[in-house]
Formats: structure tokens, C-alpha cells, sequence
């Protein structure tokens, strides 16, 4: 069982270290350098140390060929060393900002593109958690773990080699060590990655709460929740200090453990050489090359273990971000057919449901059942119905946010057919229900879905939302600041802000989401005419919960509590007391 475990552990870890070879491999030719020079410092060191040995032998038999040789090789090989290592951190340095950055655009990128319905699932902040801490590990991970794993190894192999040159039994007390590390390693493995999910998860946790606090902090400063807040916070960070501790014990124990291995290997490597030299078998410059090979071979050797851990951490931070950018991309497949067909939509466009179920993947219920449904061009739907029934739901699908479970949606538009999908969400202009704006001004707030708009018509449709005087009154007019989130607006100029920036973007399909829901009723009717006026071939589909709405629709429907859409011929919202 338990070596069951260990095995489909190291699996995984083969398999994310897969993954970022195949990200990196578009960096080989850099990543080769860096690793040339990494081998060569490793061949100037052990080449230097060797030198040495020469340089001692000559001082004692007083040989002065040797002796200049081998000083001037000393000092060659010294400086040589020096030149490269300097090299090779300029080369880090560039790669691994070049790295760094290019997988966090990716990843980024990938994200976004995600499907909305499957990437939707994580939490922003644990989104954010992957998006910086875990790129970051992997990045510096790879930048720094592969070419030292490289040049620790080749130090190894070649100070290793040439102890195995000058003296075999040297070579097998450098050796002592090793099989501790072989039987030791699945349970360091195993321990370390447990450590990293751990960490990584509680470090996601306290970044998903402190964003969500703090975009509440008007609920819990009006609940009185400070204290619970601010408490349940320091718990949080409390938890992550135990994980930390319980690990930097163990880290500790480990270090321990090593240090008293090199220690037990560099003193029989010491008392062998010095036993040889009593026997007159070495000479003083051979002994001097011993010590200071077996000293980089137990260095070299802990420094290997030691990038386990390293080794370990950036594969669970692979994993971490495979997770997030597995999901399959919207790609815009059909892009340019909808762009075609969009640009001939002047006729307007017809809107074909036909038997669409829809349920979300973790329950499993239908909240959408054998929709069928045909809106032509000009005509004006509200969907009402009891809330938690399916209306948003129905939008969404629409915008091809949520696919569904069968059925087919489609859109006819002079003569021809366009199936759903992300592509044709360039056919509607959107306000959500739970609707924010982005930080910045009210121009670039409209611009947004249209860069190229001039103010006046920026003015245009901020005049059909009843906005415009607002605007004007302002001393900085368009451009006025509106807040993070639209928070300088009251919410009725929010959403009318909102409808004028889905009116601006021209789109022949308007979907409004409960979208005048906090304005008084004469403003709405005004708002409500003035966007029908303005185009008259624009279908608009909206949610409602107030009669006065359907006046101004052309059609209702109703949507049960089964998820079915059921016209409603005398045009009132049946009161659901008395369903
Ligand atoms: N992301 C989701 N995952 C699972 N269930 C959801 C999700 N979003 C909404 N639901 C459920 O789907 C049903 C319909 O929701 P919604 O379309 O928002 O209703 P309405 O807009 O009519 O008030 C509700 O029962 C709601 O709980
Ligand atoms: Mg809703």
C-alpha cells in the first residue's frame, strides 16, 4: 500500500516535470549556455584544486619549472572561474525574468480563455495564488534547480573520478554516505511535497479570504463583524505558522543528520590520507588534493540532497498550475463567420432555441428543461419567474457562457445559421445581473467595448440612459472618475451606466439581467423607450420582477420552477403565492 502511494507520487512528479520541460523547451539554446558555463565552473574548480597539488609538490622538491607552471595554472584557472561565475548570473538573471514573465502571460492567458463554467469552480484568490506564488517557484525553480542539479552532479562525478584516479579507497569512504540517501529519499520526497501542497494551500486560503473581506467591508462593518473578522483572519496565519514550524523542524533534523554524515566522511577520508602520508605513500600535495576533493565531494553530494527538496517543491507547483490551465480554451473557432455574418446583421438577427437542457456540472439538477423558443429580429422578450428558476442561467447560455447538456442554440442572420459558442458573443451587448464597472473613468468605462467612439456619441447613449446631465454636471464630465467597481455611482446609475455601455457596443442582441431593477419607474419606462427607439430592428431579452417592465416587451414568458419557459399571453407576473 504504502509503496503503491509512493509510486504514483514520484509518477506525478515525473509527469509535471514533463510538463515544464515541455514549457522550457523553448528556452534550450539559453538554458544550454547557462549549463556550459555551470560544467565549467565545476571543471575550473576541480581543475584548479588538481593544479594545486602540483603547485605544493614543486615547493617541496624544489622543482622551478613546475613550480611557475603550475602557479600561473592556479591563478589562470582561479581568475577563469571567477569570469564565469559572473557570466552565468548575468545569464540567470536575464532568463529567468524572460521565463518568469512569459509564463505568467501564458498562464494568464490561459486562464482567461478557460471556460467560464470550469474555471469558474476556483476561487479568484486561489486563482491568484497559482497565478503568483506557484509561477514564481516554478519559474525560479527552473532557472535555478536545473543548471545547479547539472553542475553539482558533474562536480561530483568529476572530484569523485579523480579520487578514484589517485586512491580507490578514498573513493569508497567518500562513498560512505550514499546509501543513507537512497533509503531515505521516497520518505524526504514524500514528506517534502506533502509540506508544499500543504503551504501552498493554506497560503491560497488566506488570499481568498483577506480579497473577499475586503471587497466586503461594508457588510462587515454593517454586520458588526470586525472582531470575527479580523479574528478568524489571525487564525488562518496561525494555522500556516504550524505547518511552517513542523517543517522547518524536520528541515532542521535533515540538515542535522547530513551535516554529521559529511562530518563522520570528511574525518575517515582525513585520517586515511593522513595514515598514507605516515606511510610515506603520498605525497604532501596528493594528501592536500585529497582533503580538498573529499571536501567538495561531501559538499557537492549534500548540495544533490539538498535540491530535493527544490526539486520537489517545483513540481508541486507545476502541478498546481497544470491544474489551472488543463481546462480546453475558447479559442474564437469561429471568428471569422461570425464576424462575416455580423457585419450582414443589418436585417437583423433571429434566435433559434431549440430543446435546450441545461444543469450545472456539481449538481446534476436541470435547471434549464427542453427549451424551445424563436425570437425574431425587433422583438422585445422578458423572462420572468420566481428567482433561483433559471433566468440568469438562460442568458448565460445564450452568450454561450454555459454549454448545454442537449439541445442546440443558434442565431440566423441574413439566410444563414451560426451555432453558439464563444464566437458569437460579438452578437449581444450584456448587462449581468451582478454587474461591476473597472476602476478608471466613465469614458474609458463605455470605450471599453467600443475604443474608437467619439464623446459625442459616448453622450449620445449616456442621453438614452438619463445619465447625460449627470455626466455634465460633473466637473471632469466623461471623464470623471467612476471608482473601483463603479463605487462613486449610486446603484441606479450604476446599472443605467451599464445599459448605456451594452447600448454603445451596437450589438443586434441586448440582455438585460434584472438590469433597471433599482431604478423608479419613470426613469425605467424612459430608459426602457429610448433604447427600443434607438434601434428598432435590436432584440432585447430581459429579466423582471415588475409588471410595469412589460409594457414595453413585446413578448412574455415564464420560467417555472422547473426550468421550463412558458408564454404568458395576459402579460403579467402571475403571483407566485398562488402557483
Ligand atoms: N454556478 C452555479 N453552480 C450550481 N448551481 C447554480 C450556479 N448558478 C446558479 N445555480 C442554481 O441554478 C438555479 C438558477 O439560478 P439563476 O439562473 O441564477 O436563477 P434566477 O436568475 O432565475 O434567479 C438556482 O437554483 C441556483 O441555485
Ligand atoms: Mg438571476
Amino acid at each position: 500500500m504504502k509503496r503503491a502511494f509512493n509510486k504514483k507520487v514520484l509518477k506525478t512528479i515525473w509527469r509535471e516535470w514533463k510538463w515544464i520541460f515541455g514549457y522550457i523547451r523553448r528556452y534550450k539554446q539559453t538554458i544550454f549556455v547557462y549549463i556550459a558555463f555551470g560544467i565549467m565552473a565545476s571543471v575550473l574548480s576541480v581543475g584548479g584544486t588538481v593544479a594545486s597539488k602540483y603547485l605544493i609538490d614543486a615547493v617541496l622538491s624544489g622543482d622551478r619549472t613546475v613550480l611557475w607552471n603550475a602557479a600561473a595554472a592556479v591563478i589562470g584557472l582561479m581568475v577563469a572561474q571567477i569570469l564565469f561565475q559572473a557570466l552565468s548570473e548575468r545569464i540567470t538573471a536575464v532568463l529567468s525574468t524572460r521565463v518568469g514573465i512569459e509564463l505568467r502571460n501564458e498562464i494568464f492567458s490561459r486562464v482567461v480563455r478557460a471556460e467560464w463554467e470550469k474555471i469558474g469552480v476556483f476561487h479568484s484568490g486561489e486563482l491568484l495564488n497559482r497565478l503568483e506564488g506557484d509561477v514564481s517557484t516554478v519559474t525560479s525553480g527552473v532557472i535555478n534547480f536545473i543548471p545547479s542539479a547539472f553542475s553539482k552532479a558533474l562536480t561530483f562525478v568529476l572530484s569523485f573520478a579523480v579520487v578514484l584516479y589517485y586512491d580507490r579507497v578514498m573513493a569508497f569512504l567518500a562513498l560512505l554516505s550514499a546509501p543513507f540517501f537512497v533509503f531515505s529519499s521516497r520518505f524526504l520526497v514524500k514528506t517534502i511535497r506533502e509540506f508544499n501542497k500543504e503551504s501552498r494551500e493554506m497560503n491560497g486560503k488566506v488570499l481568498s479570504f483577506s480579497e473577499e473581506a475586503l471587497q466586503n467591508l461594508q457588510i462587515i462593518k454593517a454586520f458588526d463583524l470586525l472582531n470575527q473578522y479580523i479574528g478568524s483572519f489571525r487564525q488562518l496565519t496561525e494555522a500556516y505558522r504550524t505547518v511552517r514550524l513542523k517543517y522547518e523542524k524536520f528541515n532542521i533534523l535533515m540538515t542535522m543528520v547530513l551535516s554529521f554524515l559529511g562530518m563522520l566522511v570528511s574525518y575517515a577520508c582525513y585520517g586515511w590520507a593522513i595514515y598514507r602520508l605516515w606511510n610515506k605513500l603520498i605525497t604532501v600535495g596528493t594528501m592536500t588534493l585529497f582533503l580538498q576533493i573529499s571536501g567538495m565531494l561531501t559538499s557537492s553530494f549534500s548540495s544533490l540532497a539538498s535540491l530535493a527538496p527544490q526539486m520537489v517543491s517545483v513540481s508541486t507547483g507545476a502541478g498546481r498550475i497544470m491544474e489551472i490551465t488543463r481546462f480546453e480554451a475558447e479559442t474564437d473557432a469561429d471568428r471569422e463567420r461570425a464576424e462575416a455574418l455580423l457585419a450582414k446583421a443589418d436585417g437583423g438577427v433571429t434566435v433559434d432555441v431549440s430543446g435546450v437542457t441545461f444543469s450545472y456540472r456539481n449538481t446534476g439538477r436541470d435547471v434549464l428543461r427542453d427549451i424551445t423558443l424563436r425570437i425574431a429580429p425587433g422583438e422585445r422578450l422578458a423572462v420572468v419567474g420566481r428567482s433561483g428558476n433559471g433566468k440568469t442561467t438562460f442568458l448565460k447560455v445564450l452568450l454561450g457562457l454555459l454549454h448545454p447538456s442537449s439541445g442546440h442554440a443558434a442565431l440566423h442572420v441574413a439566410g444563414e445559421t451560426i451555432d453558439i459558442s464563444d464566437s458569437t458573443r460579438r452578437f449581444f451587448s450584456y448587462v449581468p445581473q451582478e454587474s461591476l464597472l473597472f476602476s478608471g473613468t466613465a469614458a474609458e468605462n463605455l470605450r471599453l467595448v467600443k475604443p474608437d467612439a467619439t464623446d459625442d456619441e459616448l453622450m449620445h447613449v449616456l442621453g438614452l440612459v438619463c445619465l447625460d446631465d449627470f455626466i455634465s454636471a460633473r466637473p471632469e464630465g466623461l471623464n470623471c472618475q467612476v471608482g473601483e467597481n463603479g463605487s462613486n455611482l449610486s446603484r441606479g446609475q450604476l446599472q443605467r451606466f451599464l445599459i448605456a455601455r451594452a447600448v454603445l457596443r451596437g450589438a443586434p442582441i441586448m440582455l438585460l439581467d434584472e438590469a433597471t431593477s433599482a431604478l423608479d419607474p419613470g426613469t425605467e419606462a424612459r430608459v426602457l423607450s429610448n433604447i427600443i427607439r434607438d434601434d428598432p430592428k435590436k432584440i432585447v431579452i430581459l429579466t423582471t420582477h415588475r409588471n410595469s417592465v412589460l409594457a414595453h416587451c413585446t413578448r412574455v414568458c415564464d420560467m417555472t420552477a422547473e426550468g421550463r419557459l412558458t408564454p404568458l399571453e395576459n402579460k403579467t407576473i402571475p403571483t407566485f403565492d398562488e402557483e
